[in-house]
């Protein structure tokens, strides 16, 4: 879960020289920074460092990072003219260098973890395209959303086309599962959800079901989504801390695999502290095969790395059964 970033020291020597974009773009800079969670932290498996705003360019959406602001889009969508503009993309040539750095991790991990590739889902891609960054209420969004159906609906449809395409890409060049991020989308309820979200996202996991990789279907606050979510798609589905495992693996469907769900400030706290939060965590899993040990949400850029190997080292060496 955003295991590379600021929070290692090796990451910001490298953002001194370079800007998270140029990062993203340049395969032997992204190829370094993807690995080095893997090098510090022995986590099983490596995350392609690439950002979910990528696909935006090339869809005719300009946007930059902010330095402590975050995301910030230069003309957001705001009116269903704007939603019927955006540009159709080939990604094997539009993101071309992403499929580039997967190749280049691929040859320099040479089987010692597996890869996984992401991209973000409609609804998450849209509320940034539409908000413009960062966003408390989603206010624009909805209001296109409840106000426009049928312009959101060919719009989210097209999005999760070209997503899938995009995904379907990071595969042939040798990703070995794929995490698809609907990290906004606990803003809605369920009713709203099967409306306006679930149609697209399952368009998704649809087009890859024959890809021969696990999917990974991940969102917040979505305690009362992870049926839904489900149903959408995902042969793992990610919940966050908000709940607790054994009743979202309820929720999702024991025959389905979970993935979760530290709540990653506690490793701003004390290791006594986060390491029962871990047991709990494994406790509620109770040993069950298809539980993916993970933090429920990014990791932030205080959490001190000694704490994130502590962490790692410890759930390596949890007794099984
Ligand atoms: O785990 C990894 O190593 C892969 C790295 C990764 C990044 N972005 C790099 C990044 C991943 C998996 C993402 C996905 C992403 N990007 C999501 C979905 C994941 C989630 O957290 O829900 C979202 C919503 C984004 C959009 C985005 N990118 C935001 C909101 C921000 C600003 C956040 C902040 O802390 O400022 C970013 C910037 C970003 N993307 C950083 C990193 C490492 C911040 C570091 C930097 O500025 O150098």
């Amino acid at each position: 879960m955003r295991q590379a970033g600021r929070y290692m020291a090796e990451y910001r020597v490298l953002r001194e020289h370079h800007s998270l974009l140029d990062i993203c773009r340049t395969p032997e800079l992204a190829t370094e920074v993807t690995l080095q969670p893997v090098r510090r932290l022995n986590v099983d498996a490596a995350i392609l460092f690439s950002d979910l705003l990528l696909p935006l360019d090339p869809m005719g959406i300009r946007f930059d990072f902010v330095r402590g602001e975050g995301p910030a889009i230069e003309n957001p969508l705001r009116t269903e003219d704007d939603l019927a503009r955006i540009r159709d993309f080939e990604p094997r040539e539009a993101l071309g260098h992403v499929l580039e750095t997967i190749q280049q991790v691929q040859q320099t991990l040479n089987g010692r973890v597996p890869l996984i590739g992401f991209a973000g889902a409609p609804f998450t891609l849209a509320s940034y395209a539409i908000e413009g960054g960062h966003s408390a209420n989603f206010a624009h969004t909805k209001s296109l959303m409840y106000g426009h159906p049928q312009a959101w609906h060919r719009f989210a449809d097209r999005v999760a086309g070209l997503i899938a395409d995009y995904l379907q890409a990071q595969i042939e060049a040798g990703v070995q599962a794929v995490q698809v991020f609907d990290s906004w989308v606990g803003t809605l309820n369920a009713a709203d959800y099967r409306e306006f979200v679930q149609p697209h996202s399952r368009r998704i996991f649809d087009a890859l079901k024959d890809s021969g990789v696990p999917t990974i279907h991940f969102g917040t606050g979505t305690g009362e989504l992870l049926h839904e979510m489900r149903e959408a798609g995902g042969d793992v589905i990610g919940a966050d801390w908000r709940i607790p495992l054994d009743e979202a693996w309820e929720r999702i469907g024991l025959d389905r695999a979970i993935q979760g769900n530290l709540d990653p400030t506690l490793l701003l706290g004390p290791p006594d502290r986060f390491l029962a939060g871990a047991d709990a965590v494994l406790a509620k899993a109770g040993g069950r095969p298809g539980h993916i040990f993970n933090l429920g949400h990014g990791i932030l850029p205080m959490t001190p790395v000694d704490h994130v190997q502590l962490l790692v080292r410890y759930v390596h060496q949890y007794p099984l059964n």
